[in-house]
């Protein structure tokens, strides 16, 4: 098989090197988007009389069968073609002879693959966007039922203070919130187009690079041609974008593990997302939360690969560059799948019914209204901290908790007790008190819950309208 280059070869290339070098069985995912590409690369050459109209219009005549070809799985791609560019390449001159040379006019597979590379992640990205959205509003939904529904917050893991659980689900929606702005934002910078630098100089037939970037919807074409081809700072971006997202749904599914033990017993998974043990048959797993975790880990290894792939790389294009696609092939499947089976475990599973006292397991849940309690009084915080402290100790030596320890034993320790402490502590008003801006109160959290559904419901600005 003729390669495209083959001028200057006098011998063949070695077997394994052939296989060693070849990308096609990876990038042939990007045949849509070379093709996209090359016709709109023609359309300008022949709008520019770079080449003439009659050419133009055969080539993209061919172009728009190759795309049919792939689309009904008749394509037959060759690894000793190296990969899609050429793999399209040499069927385009199969079908309408050497006039097919013609497309790569005033191109290189330089700026191809970047270009290519780009229209893709631009349409994953918004596929992104558009999946934290359906999650979020899942969220939202999940959210709304339960704003009278108390847990214990933690830290430490300790038991810290009593919040809704619709406060706890809205913490993740904000996290949400942010990876979608983020990917917003690496949109902007994926969204620029490179072809017209070719192989790293740019090019002297008089190209319309304004024009093929309309073509295809790009905001702008790129500044510099040396950059445009070495550069892979935007598939960086996108991968740590999503990188940060798993570490947000990563989290969440260790919570959702940990609500799911008979220690917790808080939440219960559909069938539908849980698997059995081959051994134990009373097990109900929560795989998908913890695959979900797992996968974080192999995304972050995608950006870790490509940090490292670019780390040294001298300028312009190096071969090494053809090794960003598995990772970011990789990192897009995996964060797709990652949202829809998360937002599926989710909106099927069933909080349980959870009565106070067994939520409440430490008993000192409100100990932190207790101090507040007696700061309001007039005592120094620090002081009042101090006699809460002393509370608790003795609760905890006298068997007993902020539940059912009596005034006396209160004033005992300090004369600032009064009979009304014992409204302050309990879990419901404690939470209705915390009625900050973002805090926990029922009010703030409706707040919250509308603001964000107004959010939700504002049509996205895509980054590029087909
Ligand atoms: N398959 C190559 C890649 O993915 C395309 C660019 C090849 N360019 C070159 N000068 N060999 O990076």
């Amino acid at each position: 098989m003729k390669k495209p280059w083959s001028g200057r070869f006098k011998k063949p290339t070695d077997i394994l090197m052939e296989k060693f070098s070849a990308s096609i069985s990876f990038d042939r995912r990007l045949y849509a988007y070379d093709i996209a590409g090359s016709i709109a690369h023609c359309q300008m050459l022949g709008k520019c009389k770079i080449i003439t109209q009659t050419d133009s219009k055969k080539i993209i005549g061919g172009l728009k069968r190759i795309l049919k070809e792939f689309e009904s799985g008749k394509f037959e791609c060759d690894d000793r073609l190296e990969d899609i560019h050429m793999n399209i390449e040499n069927r385009l001159t199969e079908l309408i002879g050497s006039v097919a040379g013609k497309l790569h006019t005033a191109r290189s597979r330089n700026d191809q693959v970047s270009l290519d590379i780009r229209l893709y992640l631009r349409d994953e990205g918004e596929e992104v966007v558009q999946l934290i959205k359906i999650l979020a509003k899942t969220l939202l939904v999940l959210a709304r039922k339960h704003t009278n529904t108390i847990i214990p917050g933690f830290t430490h893991m300790q038991q810290a203070q009593p919040i809704l659980l619709a406060h706890h689900l809205l913490a993740y929606i904000e996290m949400l919130l942010r990876d979608q702005e983020r990917m917003k934002d690496a949109l902007k910078r994926i969204n620029i187009m490179p072809l017209g630098s070719a192989a790293l100089a740019g090019t002297g037939f008089p190209i319309d690079r304004k024009y093929t970037a309309k073509l295809l919807n790009f905001s702008e074409a790129s500044h510099n041609s040396i950059d445009a081809v070495s550069d892979r700072d935007f598939a960086i971006e996108f991968c740590s974008t999503i990188a940060i997202l798993m570490m947000h749904l990563s989290r969440f599914c260790e919570e959702i593990v940990l609500w799911c033990s008979s220690e917790f017993d808080w939440l219960e998974l559909s069938d539908s997302y849980t698997t059995g043990s081959s051994i134990m048959p009373q097990k109900k797993n929560p795989d998908a939360a913890e695959l979900i975790r797992g996968k974080s880990g192999r995304v972050y290894g995608n950006l870790v690969s490509l940090l490292t792939l670019m780390k040294s790389l001298p300028l312009a294009y190096n071969k090494d560059l053809q090794e960003d696609k598995e990772p970011i092939f990789d990192t897009v499947d995996t964060s797709k799948m990652s949202l829809s089976i998360f937002n599926g475990m989710i909106k099927s599973a069933r909080f349980k019914k959870i009565p106070l006292n067994r939520l409440d397991i430490s008993g000192f849940l409100t100990a932190t209204d207790m101090a507040d309690y007696l700061a309001e009084k007039g005592v120094p915080f620090r002081m009042a901290h101090e006699i809460t402290g002393k509370t608790v100790a003795y609760c905890i030596e006298s068997g007993k908790n902020l539940q059912n320890i009596t005034l006396k034993e209160l004033k005992n320790i300090s004369a600032y007790f009064e009979k009304d402490v014992f409204e302050h502590i309990k879990l419901e008003n404690s939470v209705q008190k915390k009625s900050v801006y973002g805090g926990t109160a029922k009010k703030q959290v409706e707040a919250q819950i509308a603001r964000i559904d107004k959010k939700l419901r504002n049509k996205p600005k895509l980054s590029h309208s087909k």
